[in-house]
């Protein structure tokens, strides 16, 4: 197996690939002022096995694309989505974020929970910008500071892992000079990375190790998961991922 395959044997169980919540999505949906008789058209980009596509999907009435590169996350979802009685609503893609087939103004909302950061903030919102109408929502989480200031061993490290981290005032700058007003804004709690999606990374470790013989390629996996897991324990005072509402209004 290669890493990306190890890496995607180790997540695709998981009932999320990234921190959040039914509760961060609902919080984040209650920001959008859209007329929720209406069917409406989503785009869940990078939905992974889905977890936020089942809560819009249950919240709204709505036909929902829902985008992963990897099809063995569509697989999950598409099975939850039969299990649950919401196939009418999710439609899975599988698909490069970078490399969309919407057309123009085709989407009302589109969501994305942690992966814009796979082709960055700011690119991602102005490729994204097009297919949503004006009027229409964007709803993204993605890793930001959640003060001025902070130890130099995070900066640094963050530095490395995604330059594109920055505070919440300089993403919204970016909303803005793209045609955005931003509605809402807060930031994932503590219960939503280590309950939801830290926890479960540590009670799989052991199983997965096992599976995949201790091989050095699975233990790299596994020691990397938990340097990510350290580091947040360690400097979650300073960064978390903030959830971003915004309008087109341009
Ligand atoms: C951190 S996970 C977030 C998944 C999900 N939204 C959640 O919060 O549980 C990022 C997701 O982006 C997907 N991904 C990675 N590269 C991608 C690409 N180029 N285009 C679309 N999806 C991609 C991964 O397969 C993964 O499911």
């Amino acid at each position: 197996m290669t890493e990306m395959e190890l890496l995607i044997d180790f997540h695709k169980d998981a009932e999320r690939q990234g921190p959040g919540s039914n509760e961060d999505t609902l919080r984040a949906l209650s920001f959008i002022d859209l007329d929720k008789k209406n069917r409406l058209k989503v785009a869940d980009i990078g939905c992974g096995s889905g977890s936020q596509t089942i809560s819009l999907a249950q919240n709204l009435n709505a036909e929902i694309t829902a985008v992963d590169l990897f099809p063995e996350f569509l697989d999950k979802l598409n099975n939850n989505s039969r299990k649950l009685g919401l196939q009418d609503k999710i439609v899975t893609l599988e698909k490069s974020m970078d490399d969309l087939p919407f057309a123009k103004e085709e989407f009302d909302i589109i969501w994305s929970e942690g992966a814009i950061y796979i082709i960055g903030f700011e690119n991602g919102v102005e490729k994204w910008k097009d297919y949503l109408k004006i009027g229409g929502y964007i709803a993204l989480s993605e890793i930001t500071w959640t003060t001025n200031s902070r130890p130099d061993e995070i900066e640094q490290h963050w530095n490395n892992e995604y330059p594109q981290i920055d505070t919440a005032s300089n993403k919204m700058r970016i909303l803005e000079e793209n045609g955005f007003s931003p509605v809402g804004y807060f930031y994932l709690p503590e219960s939503s990375w280590i309950t939801n999606y830290y926890q479960p990374i540590e009670d799989r470790i052991d199983a997965f190790l096992k599976k995949h013989n201790n091989s050095d390629l699975a233990k790299g996996i596994v020691e990397a998961e938990q340097n990510e897991i350290s580091k947040y324990r360690t400097y979650k005072d300073f960064f978390s991922y903030g959830f971003y509402v915004a309008r087109k209004v341009e």
